[in-house]
């Protein structure tokens, strides 16, 4: 969910609704605003896109320089104009945004009923503005910091009070909270992007701070024991432009096209131009240290976590050290064997997934030492791990994520080639080659994306079909899985990925007359052995998209069309085979007439269970 909040002299209303919209990837499915007017507190609220609230605000305007919106993305309660934020007390004292999860808010809930008040929504935060209610006692500061250590759980707030008009106070317990401080002016947001139009300078709250906002400024506390916290403030130099569309349609086709620049600044100052060796200043352990680790366990979320199955297959050839991909909401209820010289390597593009999250610190509590790759400097991952690799890749705002992706597969090569260098798995000269050809990378990707209309008909063709195959082994088999996580999420076309080899252990009854499949034979050392599962496809009747490399004129003797992937070694080929796969999710998302960027039921960034 996204959080926007305002005190100023300027209408509350306009600046929470221009951050909001910066904000509505983070959850869209209800959106709300309170403000603070002489006459009180009012709201809007509405269940739909955030353009829904703006029309109601027209017929309504709220008035007042002080205020707080929100958008949502669900959990507990259906998305409902009841049970949009902000939520207040009866007596419209309070009002209070949130994300996250107030876990034990069932039993505050009945505490409060028994003592006569009514709820009208189903949520977790209304329960907090009748608390507040029940518990103020002339001190906003001192109620909310006593209201929040009866809850347990992980969440963000921003509240305001008609008793007290001129503060605004946020909190922050494991969500992602931002306060900025402007000129006579001062903001909460969940996202830098909410406030980058008013304010650069901002504090990123540590979990268990509050924040007081005035007009003159901002102050920050300890919520448990109210001791004052002075940190200075961090100053934004990021381009707001940069998380605009630029010129596309759609924020995934504009981060389909970045991919040249973004794979380039991923890769940056990590290698030297002369050796062509790779160099990790970012890594704080020594050398010693990192050989030592002879097993890693990668553990991510959604399309993270696919990156990270490139990751271990790429890690295992190099190293030689056995690599685990897991998945985070398994992995953390798991009881891992950890041994002294085990790595964990967290994978998070927001770096604020919880499970991804909730994994680290496991982790952590076990004494593992945690390798976080993520794109959002100052995100909870980032600040919690014990090493950091960034991608470098640039905000990432579309829900499908795809520049993301490919950063994270290339961080992770260049991670593999490190660790392989300091181990001496492999020489100087073998890194150096791979290095030369992840360099040629960004101009193979610029080359697929100049020449996309057959992926693009392709798309056009199945947009009518109820389902279809992705296929391939090895590092075919890890992009596969991507390749059909990426269609699904966007086109809501039905697809499954499989081991090639093991489509004849069941789902080959599936395979009937023009059921497309899509077969990926990138990889020399198992090309036969894929070419066969092909012919068994064809032989059920499956249309069959093959994707192989630029040399390769075999595979079209088997499949009914081919999609050419310029030439690289074997292990970089999965950046390649990611750009068509994105563009065949894009265009058949567009040719079903879908919204591209925001999936229904999906948010960009998953901060509950
Ligand atoms: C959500 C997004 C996915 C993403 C996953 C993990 O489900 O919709 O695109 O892969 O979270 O997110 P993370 O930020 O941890 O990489």
């Amino acid at each position: 969910c996204g959080i926007v909040g305002y005190i100023g002299d300027k209408n509350a209303q306009e600046i929470i609704v221009g951050g909001l919209s910066k904000l509505e990837y983070r959850g869209y499915d209800s959106a709300g605003i309170a403000a603070l007017t002489a006459n009180g507190l009012t709201y809007e609220k509405a269940k739909g896109r955030l353009a829904v609230l703006e029309e109601r605000l027209k017929d309504h305007p709220l008035t007042g320089t002080v205020g707080i919106g929100h958008t949502r993305w669900a959990t507990h309660g259906k998305p409902s104009d009841e049970n949009s934020h902000p939520h207040t007390d009866e007596k419209l004292q309070f009002a209070v945004v949130h994300n996250g999860i107030i876990e034990n808010f069932l039993s505050i809930k009945e505490e409060l009923i028994s003592k006569g008040y009514n709820f009208t929504s189903e949520t977790d935060t209304e329960v907090i503005a009748h608390l507040l209610a029940d518990m103020y006692d002339g001190d906003l500061v001192g109620t909310v910091r006593r209201a929040v250590a009866k809850m347990r759980g992980a969440y963000a707030l921003g509240i305001m009070s008609s008793h007290e008009p001129d503060k605004l106070i946020a909190v922050r317990l494991a969500s992602p909270l931002i306060v900025g401080v402007g000129n006579g002016e001062s903001f909460i947001g969940s996202d830098i992007p909410a406030m980058l139009e008013h304010t650069r300078d901002v504090h990123i709250l540590n979990e268990g701070e509050m924040a007081v906002l005035t007009r003159d400024g901002v102050e920050l506390f300890s919520a448990e024991t109210g001791e004052k916290v002075e940190r200075a403030l961090f100053h934004v130099d990021w381009d707001l432009v940069q998380a605009e569309k630029g010129g596309f349609d759609s924020f995934m086709l504009k981060e389909i096209s970045e991919q040249p620049q973004s794979v380039r600044d991923t890769m940056g100052a990590r290698i030297d131009s002369e050796t062509k060796q790779i160099v990790m200043p970012e890594l704080k352990m020594s050398n010693e240290q990192l050989s030592a680790y002879d097993r890693i366990y990668i553990v991510a979320c959604g399309t993270s976590m696919h990156a990270g199955l490139v990751g271990k297959d790429v890690i295992e050839k190099l190293t030689r050290v056995p690599v685990e991909v897991a998945v985070a909401s398994e992995f953390r209820y798991r009881d891992p064997i950890y041994t002294d010289n085990t790595l964990m390597i967290v994978i998070s593009q927001s770096g604020e997934t919880a499970d991804t999250l909730a994994a680290l610190r496991e982790a952590k509590k076990s004494g593992v030492t945690v390798m976080a790759v993520t794109n959002v400097v100052g995100s909870s991952v980032s600040r919690e791990a014990d090493e950091v690799i960034f991608t470098w890749a640039g905000p990432e705002i579309a829900v499908a994520s795809t520049k993301a992706y490919t950063s994270q597969v290339v961080a992770l090569y260049l991670f593999a080639l490190y660790f392989a260098q300091v181990k001496g798995t492999q020489t100087a000269e073998q890194v150096a080659e791979i290095v030369d050809h992840m360099l040629d990378l960004p101009e193979a990707i610029s080359e697929i994306l100049a020449d996309s209309a057959k992926i693009r008909d392709f798309a056009n063709s199945i947009k009518d079909v109820n389902s279809l195959f992705f296929i391939g082994r090895s590092l075919d088999y890890a992009a596969s899985l991507e390749g059909s996580l990426k269609l699904k999420e966007i086109s809501y076309i039905h697809s499954e990925a499989y081991a090639a080899g093991e489509l004849k252990h069941g789902t080959l009854a599936l395979i009937e007359e023009g059921v497309p499949v899509i077969a990926l034979a990138t990889q020399p050392d198992i090309y036969e052995k894929m070419v066969s599962n092909i012919v068994e496809v064809k032989a059920r009747g499956a249309r069959v998209l093959g994707f192989a490399v630029e040399s390769d004129n075999e595979l079209i003797k088997s499949v009914d069309e081919v999609i050419h992937i310029p030439a690289t070694l074997p292990i970089l080929t999965p950046v390649l085979t990611a750009i068509p796969l994105q563009l065949l999710a894009y265009h058949a998302s567009v040719a079903r007439g879908l919204d591209v960027d925001k999936p229904r039921n999906l948010a960009k960034s998953v901060t509950v269970e």
